[in-house]
C-alpha cells in the first residue's frame, strides 16, 4: 500500500455546515467554533462565504465573522467568493484566502450561481488575477463531480474541464465536490483517474458530502491515488442549498479516525475536535453526525 503519510484537512463545517442551517446561528457562535477548530490543530478553516445574502441568509454576517477572528499563526481561513463584488468585500474584511466555487453541470452552476459554466469561469478570471495581484491564495471548487443533483451523471472529462481551466487560471488547489455524496470508490477513481491526467494529483482535493455513506471509501481511493488534501466538516454539519436531499460533508471525526487508524499524521487532535462538534451542537440542538464522536460519548458516558 502507497498511502501517504501526512494529509492536509480543510475544515469546512463554519461555512459549508452551517450555510444550509434554517435558523440564524448568531455570529458569535460561529467565530467561537472558528477558534475551537483552529485550536484542535487544523490547518484550515474555512471561516464563511461572501455570497448573495438574499441566496443564502446565513452567510450575511460573513464582515462579522472575519472581524471577529482571532487568527492563529499558520491557520488559513479562507471564503468563499462567486464574483468580484464578492472578492472585494472578502479583501476589505480581511480575507487572506479565498475560494472560487463553478460546477461540472450546467444546471446546478445556473441554481447554484445564475450563470453557466462559461459564465462562472469569465467571473473567476477576474477575481483570480485579483487576488494574485494582492498575494492572496486562491483555492477552485468543482461541485457535481460525481453526479448531479438535476443532470444525474456527469462524465469524468466534465470536470477535467473545469479543473484544467481553474488550474490554468491561477488556483492552487482544486477541490472535487461530490456535492450530494453520490459517488463510489470506483466513479471517484476514475473521476480522479481523469482530471489528474490533466492536473497533477498534488494539486487536487477531496471534498465528499457523506449523504449515501460512501465518503470514508472515496477518501480512501483518493488517497490510494496520491490525494493527500480533504475537506470535512465537523460533527457532519451541512448540505448545500442547491443540492436538495444532500447531507453534510463527511464528518472531521471519522476522517481523523480512519487517517490515524491507517498510520497518516494531519496534526489534529480528535479529543478538542469533538469538543468542537459537540459545543456547536448543543448550539444546533441535535446529535453530532459523526459515528466515531457518537461511539466515544458513548464510551465516555
Ligand atoms: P445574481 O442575483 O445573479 O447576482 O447572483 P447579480 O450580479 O445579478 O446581483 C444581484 C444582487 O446580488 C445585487 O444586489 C448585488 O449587489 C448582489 P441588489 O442590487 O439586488 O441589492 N450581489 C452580491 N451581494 C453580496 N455578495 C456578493 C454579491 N454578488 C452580487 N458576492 C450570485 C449571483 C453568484 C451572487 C448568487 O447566485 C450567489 O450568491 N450564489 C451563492 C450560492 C452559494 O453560496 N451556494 C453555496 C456555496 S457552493 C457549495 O456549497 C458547494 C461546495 O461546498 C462544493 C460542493 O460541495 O460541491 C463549495
Ligand atoms: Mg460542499
Amino acid at each position: 500500500m502507497n498511502l501517504p503519510r501526512k494529509v492536509r484537512i480543510v475544515e469546512v463545517g463554519p461555512r459549508d455546515g452551517l450555510q444550509n442551517e434554517a435558523s440564524r446561528v448568531p455570529t458569535e457562535i460561529k467565530i467561537e467554533l472558528i477558534h475551537r477548530l483552529a485550536d484542535a490543530g487544523l490547518p484550515a478553516v474555512e471561516a464563511t462565504a461572501f455570497v448573495s445574502p438574499k441566496w443564502v441568509p446565513q452567510m450575511s454576517d460573513s464582515a462579522q465573522v472575519m472581524a471577529g477572528l482571532r487568527r492563529k499563526p499558520g491557520v488559513a481561513y479562507p471564503v468563499l467568493v462567486p464574483n468580484l463584488q464578492g472578492f472585494e468585500a472578502a479583501c476589505a474584511a480581511g480575507a487572506e484566502e479565498v475560494a472560487v466555487f463553478g460546477a461540472a453541470s450546467e444546471t446546478f452552476s445556473l441554481r447554484n450561481t445564475n450563470c453557466s459554466i462559461a459564465q462562472s469561469l469569465e467571473r473567476f478570471a477576474p477575481v483570480v488575477k485579483a487576488a494574485r495581484a494582492h498575494k492572496m491564495r486562491v483555492r477552485g471548487y468543482i461541485s457535481c463531480a460525481a453526479g448531479c443533483p438535476y443532470e444525474g451523471e456527469v462524465k469524468p472529462r466534465a470536470v477535467t474541464a473545469v479543473a484544467v481551466k481553474l488550474y490554468e487560471m491561477g488556483c492552487y488547489e482544486i477541490s472535487l465536490g461530490d456535492t450530494i455524496g453520490v459517488g463510489t470508490p470506483r466513479k471517484i477513481r476514475r473521476m480522479i483517474e481523469a482530471v489528474a491526467a490533466r492536473v497533477p494529483v498534488e494539486k487536487l482535493a477531496g471534498h465528499y458530502h457523506d449523504t449515501y455513506g460512501q465518503a470514508l471509501a472515496n477518501i480512501y481511493a483518493s488517497l490510494e491515488l496520491g490525494v493527500k488534501t480533504f475537506d470535512s466538516s465537523v460533527a457532519g454539519l451541512g448540505g448545500c442549498p442547491y443540492a436538495k436531499g444532500a447531507t453534510g460533508n463527511v464528518a472531521t471525526e471519522d476522517v481523523i479516525y480512519m487517517l490515524e487508524g491507517l498510520g497518516i499524521r494531519t496534526g489534529v487532535d480528535l479529543t478538542r475536535l469533538r469538543q468542537a462538534g459537540k459545543f456547536i451542537c448543543a448550539e444546533l440542538g441535535r446529535e453530532p453526525d459523526s459515528k466515531v464522536a457518537r461511539a466515544l460519548a458513548a464510551k465516555d458516558s
